[in-house]
Formats: structure tokens, sequence, C-alpha cells
């Protein structure tokens, strides 16, 4: 099942490129985010267990309330500002966020007072459904508001600005290996068949993009015919996060690998993914508008990224040892302590198992980023980046 008015979109878009041929990230920009036919503003989006994928928070609260501790901790460590600003991007179903107001609500109302919760969204499907989701917090007069990069105002967040699987979701260019020089993957449209050709690189930001992340590539070490994504996506969005970031905190959790990982010439097809009802593949020509893509994220170049532009890397870890830090052990053990029934014990546990295990969920990376902090607010070790 395609959309063929999407399909209509992009051979449209094909025609009227100067090479008959659109970026691969150009393709991934219209089958996920055309405004009324892309998979996550055509419909709801399908995150959750009966869905197309699911993330850390349809697993239940436990993410955002350990998340929300480490807000907590982020805004005792500022000296308790008023108001602190929590951005999140890429809020999906607005579950996370209820979660974490959730937390604060039963755990902290004096934070409550000073916290402003933004939400920065690019679906506008999707804005309905966390103004829905989040409807009870707005009438008990949270400060709750959506907001666009333009909205906000050069150094004026002090707090934290935090995404989860926002990265991945980001257009990607890919790039192949052709004769030992670095080209770029273009999408065609011929004999009524969406195909892949080979070209000259669209910006000269690809072929600086190798040297930045200190990976040797083009070199004699990769096979003809290798392919991987470059998210150049994901450097322009970083620039802005701390343009707009005063003080205070930068939380991505993401999946991903430093690039020496990402780039090793045996990941000989890359990691672009396709998620379909739980299946995924690797045919992002099919389904089209109605399935996500997704690349893993180069978690180095988000740390260079960052030095660059004047923020300073506080910690990497893996999301599993990131919860464990927070506190989610305690609520294993919890689970034993006979105040739940046997149902509600099995289907928690296994949820936070989840959340840690190593080849799953927990493998995820977490990079915390800062800016603007003191000497001494900088050495106070984030509670999630103990282990
Ligand atoms: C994979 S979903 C993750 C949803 C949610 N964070 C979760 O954990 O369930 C990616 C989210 O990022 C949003 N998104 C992608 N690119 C964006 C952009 N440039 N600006 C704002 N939101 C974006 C998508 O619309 C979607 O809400």
């Amino acid at each position: 099942m395609s959309n063929l008015n999407l399909i209509k979109i992009l051979i449209e878009q094909i025609n009227q490129s100067s090479q008959q041929g659109i970026t691969f990230a150009e393709y991934m920009h219209l089958v996920l985010y055309h405004p009324e036919l892309g998979y996550y503003c055509s419909h709801l989006p399908k995150i959750g267990t009966q869905g197309d994928y699911f993330t850390s928070s349809s697993l239940g609260a436990d993410f955002g309330e350990l998340l929300a501790k480490q807000f907590l901790e982020m805004w005792e460590i500022l000296g308790q500002p008023s108001p602190f600003i929590i951005v999140e991007m890429g809020a999906g179903l607005g579950l996370l966020a209820q979660d974490i107001l959730n937390y604060f609500e039963q755990n902290n109302t004096h934070f409550l007072d000073s916290l402003n919760y933004w939400l920065i969204e690019q679906s506008s499907t999707l804005i309905k459904a966390q103004k829905n989701q989040l409807t009870p917090y707005l009438e008990k007069g949270v400060k709750l508001d959506w907001k666009t990069w333009e909205d906000i105002a050069d150094e004026s967040i002090i707090g934290c600005v935090f995404s989860n699987e926002l990265v991945d979701a980001f257009p990607v260019h890919r790039v192949g290996l052709e004769k030992g020089e670095l080209k770029e993957i273009y999408v065609t449209y011929t004999e009524n068949t969406f195909k892949e050709i080979l070209a000259d690189p669209s910006s000269e930001e690809l072929n600086h993009y190798f040297k930045f992340v200190g990976v040797e590539f083009p070199s004699d070490a990769y096979p003809e015919g290798f392919q991987t994504e470059v998210n150049l996506s994901a450097l322009s969005w970083l620039k802005t996060l701390s343009q707009k970031l005063k003080r205070g905190y930068i939380l991505t959790i993401d999946y991903g690998y430093p690039a020496h990982k990402y780039y090793h010439p045996q990941r000989y097809r890359g990691t672009l993914n396709c998620y379909y009802q739980h299946r995924h593949h690797h045919d992002p020509y099919i389904n089209i508008g109605y399935q996500d893509l997704t690349a893993h994220v180069d978690f180095t170049a988000l740390e260079r990224q960052g030095q660059k532009c004047g923020l300073e890397k506080l910690g990497f870890t893996q999301q599993g040892l990131f919860l464990m830090s927070l506190g989610l052990g305690d609520r294993l053990n919890d689970l034993s302590s006979g105040r739940y029934n046997l149902i509600e014990v099995m289907n928690r546990r296994d949820a936070l198992h989840q959340l840690i295990d190593p080849t799953g969920l927990g493998g995820f990376g977490v990079l915390v980023q800062c800016k603007g902090l003191s000497p001494s607010e900088k050495e106070r070790s984030l509670l999630g980046l103990q282990y």
C-alpha cells in the first residue's frame, strides 16, 4: 500500500529537479513530513505496541518519571531558576510529556510553579494529539506551550532541551563509494519505479563531513559499493539549540554509534531502516507515506558539532546505565514488596527490563551537553551519568 497522491508529488519534484533526481534526504523529507501526506502528518503515526514501532515511553510511565528526576536535579544544580524551561522536541503522541508532568505534580509542586514546558513539533497532526493528551495539565494551569524555534529568542532558555528518538527521524543524505570516490545517492523515477543513481554530492558539507567526525572515508579500507548515511540536519539542529540556550543542558537520547563504529567498513549498507507494522526492512520505496524511515545517529558528529557551537560534553552513556543510575533498580526491587498483583508485577518487570536491555532500548546512547554553567555547577556530576 502506498499513497498515490504522494507518489505523484514525488514524481513532480523529481521531474522539476535539475538532475532528474532528488537527494535521498529530499525524498525522506517528503515521505515523512509532507504537510498533508507524509507519514508523520497524514494520520496519527502508529507509535506503540499496536503500531509500526514503539519507543521507551510506550512502555509505561517509568521512563518519563526517571527523566523527570534528572530534570529536577538539573534545576537544583542551576540554583532553582524560575522560569526553568524544558523544551521537548519531537514529542510524538505526548505520552512522555504526560509522564514527566505527572511526576512533577506528584513529587514537587514547587518546581511545577517555576516550570515552563515547551513542545516543538513538526507535524500538525501530532501537535493536535499532544494538545489532546495534555489537556488536563493545560486546564490545571501548567505553563505548557507549543513553539517553533523562530518563536524563541537567542540565548533565552535557562533549563534543558531534550529529545527522545528525534534525531534518527531527521532526513539523511545517503552516500556511496564509486571507483574510490564519494558520491551521493539520488532518487529518480523511470519505467514506473523509483530508482537510485549515484552522482556528485549535492553539498560541500558532505565532502567535509567524514574528516569532521575523524573517519578516513573514502579510503582503500572501504569496498566498492559501500553505502552509508550522513545526517546534516542534525548539525544544523544542534547549532540552533546552542544558539537558543543561555544556561543549562541538552539531553539527547537515541540509537546510534560513535563515528568509528557507524562508518566501519563492515557496515556495508549503512543503517537505514523502514518500519511498517512492527516489521522492519530496508526498502524505502514501498508503503510510501505509510511507513517510518530512520537512520542511526552519529554521536561523534553531535559531540564535535557541540564543541564547535560552544557546548561542552558532560557525558555519554547508555540508556540502561542512565536509567539504573536514576533508580530503575529500586523500581525493580519494589516489585517484590508484595504490594502488586502477579499480572502487574509480570508486566511492569518486563517493561523495566526492556528499558535497560543492552541489545534494545537499553543500548541507546544518552548524550548530555551543557552551556553557560559555572565550574562548580559543571563539577556536580549528574545523577544519570554516575555509572
Ligand atoms: C520517532 S518519533 C519519537 C516520538 C517521541 N519522542 C517518543 O519517544 O515516542 C519522532 C518525532 O519527532 C518529530 N520530528 C521529526 N522532525 C522534527 C523536526 N524537525 N521538528 C520537530 N519535530 C520533529 C516527529 O514528528 C515525531 O513526533
